[in-house]
């Protein structure tokens, strides 16, 4: 039996993690289906994934406290690199990933939804880091992404103090895209899904590839990124059909298939 389930609808998988009885904590098994979940997505034929939570209460309430309860130094060393690792994979997943906020995002929780290119949430979302009052640091990436994605100041802010905030302050902040009532949340993270996966698939991935790479150099190395993926889409189908359409006015046929040629 898997904690993380996998549906596909057309080209949208949506990756759903299921341990509700634990608000979807983040044990080693969990993380391990995770990983294994990702994996198993079919890259030619699903262009965009959905991350949710099972459940109307939690999206992931957090790495698992009762795992990490005993642990030594050297314990907690390695399940924060598995964390890491794994969410890292989520990260850099050739195609995007929406994650859709369901309710609680803490730890562990807000710290996997910033590994996700787009955060959208439900208007019952939390979100916080509250690792320190527990005595440990935030340790999947809360205190590297979440600077990266509010700002130095708040992300201090909101570490230090284990402050939670509500839907409404983390669109505030950008920390979500948008807030949608509980019951339209995964109807909209489908029809941004589906929007996405209709754009040319080597195009879509070229400028995931580009965004992440070049925020870590310069900006001088940064435009070479961008110039490299921007020339690996000529030559494409969707290149040549998407520029020879709009010349002759007719509508790009979408592709069934990713193939690079
Ligand atoms: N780990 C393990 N179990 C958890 C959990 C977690 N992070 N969060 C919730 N649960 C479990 C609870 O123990 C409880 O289980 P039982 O029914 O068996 O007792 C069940 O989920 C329901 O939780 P509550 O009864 O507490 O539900 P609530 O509605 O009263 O409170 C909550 C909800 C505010 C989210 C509260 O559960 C909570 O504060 N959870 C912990 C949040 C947290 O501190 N997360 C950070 C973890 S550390 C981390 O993530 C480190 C890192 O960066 C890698």
């Amino acid at each position: 039996m898997s904690f993380v389930n996998t549906e596909v609808q057309g080209a949208v998988a949506i990756v759903t993690i299921d341990r509700p009885k634990a608000l979807n904590a983040l044990n080693p098994e969990v993380l391990a289906d995770l990983k294994a979940a990702f994996e198993a997505i079919d890259q030619n034929t699903v262009r965009c994934v959905i991350l949710t939570g099972a459940g109307e209460k939690s999206f992931v309430a957090g790495a698992d406290i009762g795992s990490m309860s005993t642990m030594t130094k050297a314990e907690g060393e390695a399940f924060g690199k598995l964390g890491n690792d794994i969410f890292r994979e989520i990260e850099t997943f050739p195609i995007p990933v929406i994650a859709a906020v369901n309710g609680f995002a803490l730890g562990g929780g807000n710290e996997l939804a910033m590994s996700c290119d787009i955060r959208i949430c439900s208007d019952t979302a939390v979100f916080g880091q509250p690792e320190v009052g527990l005595g440990i640091t935030p340790g999947f990436g809360g205190t590297q992404r979440l600077a990266r994605l509010v700002g130095m100041g708040y992300a201090k802010q909101m570490v230090y103090s284990a402050l939670n905030i509500d839907a409404a302050e983390a669109l505030r902040i950008g920390l979500v895209n948008a807030v949608y009532p509980q019951a339209e949340l995964m109807d909209a993270a489908m029809k941004l899904a589906t929007k996405i996966s209709r754009n040319a698939p080597i195009a879509v991935r070229n400028c995931k590839k580009a965004i992440n790479d070049g925020i870590q150099v310069n900006i001088d190395d940064a435009l070479v990124i961008e110039e490299k993926l921007f020339g690996d889409c000529f030559e494409t189908h969707d290149q040549r059909e998407g520029m020879a359409c709009f010349l002759s006015r007719e509508k790009p046929k979408p592709k069934a298939v990713f193939t690079n040629n």
